[in-house]
């Protein structure tokens, strides 16, 4: 008995004394440690949004009592326990981070990385300086803002270092971070690149630095990998970094006021990636670019390189091989001209090729990419390039996920798309492409596809359509600007975005269109379909948030029953010829912003009730059957975001009460907040800043925010124009002919300093027109003919400029310009220049031109033409008649180019 205690205990002194000597990896957790971590991962929700898709909350099992150095993301030392590896990346972490924050417990820690989770913009917490062991901190993607703290900068033993996309590009919020990034001002980048001398990796995208980069930073033997997109840097970039042997990625992009000037490459060099795009950069690509012979990633996006670039990536062949191990090359948006080489072709493994948006020209045989099998990402739109196929359909083909092909001289349809089933992204647009579309198209990318661009082309129709158009992933079609006849194509249940305006489509809209419950955009606009709107089309309007159907000839009623919570933004039926009343639930579209009903048969009363919408800026009543007074029983008739009114030609009738317009808030923005130039919709999308969604910009309606403007022409109204008009003070134009105005022309109009168009002509005026009006000096346009006006015209500033068509047709006005001295007593008119008025005539300059305002989508060239316009009669007083007149030639071309400002890159 007694040798068996002994046995025992000596095998029980040998287990331990094992235990001690060998480095056994079932060294378990110490307690301290665990219960650290544990109420590290209870400071936190736990929130799927915080993090990306497909991944896991690691921390979920870790649970009390276990082996924590078992645990999902912890590594322990094998010998003493110590926790010194902590992964929580991606493991949907989502709340704030204190100072007393117990990971800090972990002092043996010497990798932490807790990117891709959500930190709520909380600041880094300060105490890092007691983790003296870290080599590795990776705090990317994680939502911190704020200063990044000194202590940071204790943590001298660091080889990586990566606090970089720090504004949640996730799901969680939308796009308005830029407030909310982390700063590099007090430690500075200086300070940081002083003290951490080890590092290898540096990865500070989307932090605000806003300073120079030091040159010293060359001086780093080890650096690895440099990641400075997004940070604002200026100054010049060190040239020597380029030179660095050790560097394999470099990342600079984003930077618009940073200088760089490339180096001449030596052979030797480790780059792998090499990031400069939009960074201040100009002359020739230097051919010592081939000498990166392990380069596989060259962005050179919007540069503002000029010249071509077969000196440097393809003249000679060996030097082309030097590049042979390019696999992505984006040259997007500079200058570059000249030739595409063929000797691109000797690029095999490029993936991804970016050459759209230059000015190259030339012939472009496309059966030379296809030699490059790895390719799938080719854009090569808006050059002057003509692009053909010569190959047969059965030679095998890249299979591509994106092809940037717009104006790329296309005459056909390329039959090699025959073969690619899993094309993502497709735009032929703005080609010269006749003919149907074939059916063969109904196969090509059916389940892939989710952006197809067939518009501007020459298109007349689909061959053999199937009921409903077959790509099953398909959001974005756009087939506007062709000439597709025959019925209306309807789009599958994915498809948010379907445009098919201005086309020769005929018949009615199908019922089939209600499947389509998916749409957020809708426009038909421009074609010869008829019949009744279906009433779906307003019972699907909680998705529906734009609706176009203007110029057709639908005919019935506007569908009167439109859901609550419906999304309805634009409802735009101008130019059809429907009736009846306007539809009272469109109480419900409590975002609409525009409604434009003009030019119908609508038979109804002021729907003063849309007052309560709380985003209408647009409202247009022009040429229907409306009739009445226009007040608001029981309210002040407060449009408080109306900008832009048009009642015109109607049977409205009755006076303006005194207040009538003391609530349209909108239109009494003082010219200070409105200094920025933005478009309506801007915000509605958030598709335009940062997140490029596979290179994908989608622009949707636009209509400038500071167009103001009020016409009331061709009505029946009466009464005195109420002086409170004078409290519109940012209204561009107004528009009051045409109607039994009496009384005199207030003089608070000349309180209105931004108007330039001013249309009084044919009502009842009388009394002189009031001094106060030359104070208007941006007045271009000025019309009071057919008034009973007396007494001086005003003279000086803008009244110098007026002809005498302008005072027409009033007996009793004298002086410049009419012939008329004052004083005189013997009336001489010309008899050539009697008033003679036309009530169809849309001569009048001053017909307000909602062809301007309402383009559709795509139309910034058009509103950039109106701004530009603006500002040029701003500075250019006396030139502005001559423009007005060119104006409408601009917008017949302008239409034509509307295209190009709305493709894809
Ligand atoms: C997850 O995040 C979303 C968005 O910030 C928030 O609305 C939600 O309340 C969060 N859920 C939890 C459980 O914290
Ligand atoms: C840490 O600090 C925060 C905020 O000051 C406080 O709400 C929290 O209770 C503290 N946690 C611990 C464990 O002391
Ligand atoms: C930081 O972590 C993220 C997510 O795991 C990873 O993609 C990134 O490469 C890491 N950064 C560094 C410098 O290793
Ligand atoms: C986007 O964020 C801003 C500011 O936080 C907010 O006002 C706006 O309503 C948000 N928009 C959407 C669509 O969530
Ligand atoms: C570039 O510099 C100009 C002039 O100093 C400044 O107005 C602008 O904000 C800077 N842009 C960026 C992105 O830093
Ligand atoms: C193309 O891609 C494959 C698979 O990624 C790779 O093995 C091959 O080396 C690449 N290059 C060429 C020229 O095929
Ligand atoms: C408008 O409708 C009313 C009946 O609701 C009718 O009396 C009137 O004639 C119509 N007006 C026009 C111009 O059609
Ligand atoms: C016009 O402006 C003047 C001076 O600012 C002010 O006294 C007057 O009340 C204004 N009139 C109206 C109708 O806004």
């Amino acid at each position: 008995m007694g040798s068996f205690l002994y046995l025992l205990l000596c095998v029980l002194f040998f287990l331990s004394f094992l235990q001690i000597i060998s480095p056994s990896s079932h060294r378990s957790c110490l307690h301290d440690q665990s219960s650290a971590l544990l109420q590290f991962k209870h400071s936190f929700s736990i929130n799927k949004s915080a993090s990306e898709d497909s991944t896991y909350p690691k921390a979920e099992s870790w649970k009390p009592h276990t082996d924590c150095c078992s645990w999902d993301g912890v590594t322990c030392d094998i010998v003493n326990g110590h926790v010194i590896g902590l992964d929580l990346s991606n493991s949907w972490l989502y709340g704030s981070i204190h100072s007393n924050t117990t990971l800090f417990h972990l002092r043996h820690l010497q990798r932490l990385s807790l990117a891709y989770n959500h930190f709520n913009y909380s600041p880094i917490p300060y105490g890092f300086h007691l983790l003296t062991s870290l080599t590795h901190l990776n705090l990317s993607s994680s939502a911190f803002s704020g200063q990044i703290p000194l202590e940071i900068l204790g943590l001298t033993k660091l080889v990586s270092l990566d606090l970089s996309w720090n504004h949640n590009l996730l799901k969680l919020e939308n796009l308005s971070w830029s407030h909310k990034l982390l700063k590099l001002e007090k430690p500075s980048f200086r300070t940081l690149v002083q003290r951490l001398t080890n590092l290898r990796k540096l990865h500070l995208a989307y932090v605000n630095i806003s300073s120079i980069v030091p040159d010293f930073l060359a001086d780093f033997s080890s650096l690895t990998s440099l990641d400075l997109r997004y940070c604002q840097l200026y100054g010049i970039f060190p040239k020597s970094i380029f030179l660095h042997p050790n560097l394999q990625s470099l990342r600079v992009s984003e930077n618009l006021n940073l200088t760089l000037y490339l180096p001449d490459f030596h052979s030797g060099s480790s780059l792998r990636i090499l990031d400069l795009s939009r960074t201040n950069f100009s002359g020739e690509l230097p051919a010592s670019i081939n000498k990166l012979k392990l380069l596989n990633s060259l962005y050179l996006k919007a540069c503002n390189f000029s010249g071509s670039i077969s000196s440097s990536i393809g003249p000679i062949p060996s030097s082309v091989t030097g590049l042979s191990n390019l696999i992505t090359l984006s040259l997007h948006g500079n200058s570059l001209s000249g030739a595409i080489p063929r000797s691109i072709s000797k690029l095999v493994n490029l993936e991804h090729l970016y050459l759209s948006s230059n000015n190259f020209s030339g012939t472009v045989e496309l059966d030379e990419f296809f030699k490059l099998k790895n390719l799938t990402y080719l854009h090569l739109s808006d050059n002057s390039l003509s692009l053909i196929t010569t190959v047969h359909i059965n030679s095998s083909f890249p299979k591509f996920i994106q092809l940037g092909l717009s104006s790329c001289n296309i005459s056909k349809f390329p039959d090699f798309l025959r073969n690619q089933n899993e094309l993502q992204s497709l735009d032929i647009s703005n080609n010269k492409i006749h003919g149907q579309i074939p059916k063969w198209m109904w196969n090509v990318g059916k389940e892939t596809l989710d952006y197809m661009n067939l518009s501007h082309n020459f298109l007349q129709g689909l061959e053999e359509p199937p009921a409903i158009l077959p790509w099953g992933s398909l959001q974005y079609l756009d087939l506007h600007s062709n000439q597709l006849q025959g019925p209306l194509p309807i789009p599958s249940i994915s498809t948010s975005f379907f445009s098919i305006s201005n086309n020769k489509l005929t018949g009615k809209i199908p019922r089939l269109i209600c499947k389509a419950s998916s749409l957020e955009i809708l426009d038909l606009s421009n074609n010869n379909l008829s019949g009744l709107i279906p009433q779906c089309l307003g019972d699907f309007s909680k998705s529906i948030s734009v609706l176009k159907l203007r110029n057709n000839r639908f005919h019935g009623p506007i569908p009167q029953k439109i859901s609550n919570g419906s999304s309805l933004r634009t409802l735009d039926i101008n130019n059809n010829q429907l009736k009846g009343h306007v539809p009272r639930s469109l109480v419900n579209c409590k975002r609409l912003e525009v409604l434009d009903l003009g030019n119908n048969q609508l038979n109804d009363t002021f729907p003063f009730w849309l007052e309560s919408l709380p985003k209408l800026q647009v409202l247009d009543l022009r040429m229907n059957k409306f009739h009445g007074p226009v007040g608001c029983p029981r309210t002040n008739c407060a449009f408080s975001k109306l900008r832009i009114v048009d009642l015109s030609r109607n049977e409205f009738t009755g006076d303006f009460p005194s207040t009538y317009f003391l609530h349209w808030s909108a239109m009494m923005m003082s010219d200070e907040n409105k200094s920025q130039f933005k478009y309506m919709g801007d915000t509605y999308y958030q598709d335009s800043v940062t997140v490029m969604n596979k290179g994908r910009e989608m622009v949707y309606e636009k209509i400038l925010t500071i167009f103001t403007t009020i016409d009331f022409s061709y009505n029946r109204f009466q009464g005195e124009i109420p002086e409170s008009i004078g409290n519109l003070r940012s209204l561009l134009r107004l528009n009051f002919s045409g109607n039994n105005f009496a009384g005199s022309i207030p003089s608070s109009l000349g309180n209105l300093t931004m108007l330039e168009s001013l249309d009084l002509s044919h009502n009842k005026l009388s009394g002189e027109i009031p001094q106060q009006l030359t104070t208007l000096t941006f007045l271009a346009v000025l019309i009071l003919s057919g008034n009973n006006l007396i007494g001086p015209i005003p003279r000086g500033k803008q009244f110098d400029t007026f002809l005498n068509t302008s005072y027409e047709g009033n007996s009793g006005l004298c002086g410049f310009p009419l012939l008329r001295k004052c004083g005189d007593t013997e009336v001489v008119q010309n008899p050539t220049s009697l008033f003679h008025q036309d009530q169809d005539s849309e001569a009048t300059s001053e017909e307000f031109d909602w062809k301007i305002v309402l383009m559709g989508y795509g139309c910034g060239v058009i509103i950039g033409v109106v701004i530009g316009h603006t500002i040029f009669w701003r500075q250019n007083g006396w030139l502005r008649r001559i423009m007005s007149t060119k104006l409408s030639k601009w917008e017949g071309q302008m239409s034509k180019k509307k295209g190009n400002n709305r493709k894809r890159r």
